[in-house]
């Protein structure tokens, strides 16, 4: 057995998604599986170069997993020949920066979304980095989580019929900060540094839509910034200036009609914090992060709406619970193989810099919508 050792850098480690997701979860989760292993018996071995701007927190941070390869000098870890890959999991004003500088340098480069802030900054990435031959990738986690991939299994396998529409629910309370600290960063709330619901989560709902339904053609949608006082890690008040809540409703190809509400500002009254209600003529499922629920047409109740009568039937219960009927992996750690066997061996790929900067267009054109009071078409992006 071969081990085929690849240099990573992991930029913007300290940080909630870099940390616990890509380094612990993915990358030293593959390592303590013993590498990744290819048709041909080698094994891809992640060497992480864990880079960031705070020196104490890398070392503390590297030392705690066993790992010395770690550096406050992004240019000089790039200049490194072992490293092939540069992946950005800093705060996303950051990243269009860097991965212009990783671009440069011809790393191959996997990014967290979203991958710039605007689309046309997105494209000009995707086309530099086309340019420069490097393989991209940007992480669409939520593809590889056991609730949507038994959601996608029930598609394939012909069990909706036609598909009518997909209603999706997505939040839960995120605090002031003030009795109690906020469990997300402050930057998410502040527009100036790159924050906002639309921009952090349509990009998700991009490739959901658009994996599992079709291509999103227009989008209408309704923003809020309900809470516009929060007090930030330091214990600073500010003031909230990105929207924390969005209601937006996308037309996709072939006539579903999909309407997702997004919100930090709602409390759960759900089995989990995003669930996907999809209706077809033949039947309808509720898939979560894990779990997924159907109901077929041939055991659908046929309820009477008579508002003066007590509800007679416990509609929950009349939901069965679709098996895992294979091992579900985390979703992060799945979707970083599948990038680093197309870096090494050629597999295909497809969740590239273009995949990317549809996700950035739809949160851009989202914005546009709520800010116009409209419905704006979604033309489709080429490289
Ligand atoms: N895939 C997902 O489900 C998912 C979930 C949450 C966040 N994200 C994305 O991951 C990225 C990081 O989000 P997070 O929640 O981990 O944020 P975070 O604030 O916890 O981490 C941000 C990281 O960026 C670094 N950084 C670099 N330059 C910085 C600067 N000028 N100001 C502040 N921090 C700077 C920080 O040191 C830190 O390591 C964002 O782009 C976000 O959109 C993805």
């Amino acid at each position: 057995m071969t081990r085929r050792s690849i240099g990573i850098i992991v930029n913007g480690v300290t940080g909630r998604m870099g940390y616990r997701q890509h380094l612990v979860r993915s990358l030293l989760a593959i390592r303590e599986s013993g590498g990744v292993a290819l048709a041909d018996g080698t094994t891809i071995w992640p060497e992480p170069v864990l880079v960031g701007r705070n020196e104490t927190k890398l070392r503390e941070l590297a030392e705690r997993h066993g790992l010395t390869d770690w550096t406050t000098d992004l240019t000089s870890a790039l200049a490194r020949d072992d490293v092939e890959i540069y992946f950005d999991a800093q705060v996303t004003q950051q990243r269009e920066k860097a991965i212009r500088q990783a671009i440069e340098a011809g790393k191959h480069i996997y990014t967290e979304k979203p991958l710039a802030e605007d689309t046309a900054a997105a494209l000009d990435l995707a086309r530099a980095a086309d340019a420069a031959g490097v393989r991209t990738g940007v992480v669409q986690d939520k593809l590889f989580l056991p609730g949507l991939r038994k959601l996608k299994r029930l598609i394939d396998g012909g069990f909706f019929g036609r598909i009518l529409s997909v209603r999706g629910e997505f939040g839960y309370w995120v605090f002031e900060g003030d009795w109690q600290p906020a469990q997300r960063p402050s930057w998410n709330y502040r527009a100036e540094d790159g924050g906002g619901i639309v921009v952090d989560m349509f990009p998700h709902w991009h490739y959901v839509l658009e994996e599992l339904f079709g291509r999103v053609t227009a989008v209408s949608c309704v923003t809020a910034t309900h809470v516009p006082e929060r007090v930030d890690e330091a214990g600073r008040p500010y003031a909230a200036t990105a929207d924390d809540a969005a209601y937006a409703t996308f037309e996709l190809d072939g006539g579903v009609i999909a309407q997702i509400n997004s919100s930090w500002a709602v409390r759960v009254y759900r089995d989990e914090l995003v669930e996907f209600q999809v209706d077809g003529t033949e039947g309808s499922a509720i898939a979560g992060l894990r779990n997924c629920r159907v109901q077929h047409r041939a055991v659908t109740p046929k309820p009477v709406w008579n508002p003066d009568l007590p509800a007679t039937e416990d509609f929950r219960a009349q939901w069965a619970e679709v098996p895992d009927n294979e091992d579900f992996d985390n979703g992060f750690k799945v979707q970083w193989e599948a990038y680093l066997r197309h870096v090494v061996a050629g597999e295909p790929f497809r969740w590239d810099f273009l995949a990317g900067a549809r996700g950035v267009q739809l949160a851009e054109l989202g914005l546009r919508s709520a800010r116009e009071g409209g419905r704006v078409e979604v033309p489709e992006l080429r490289s």
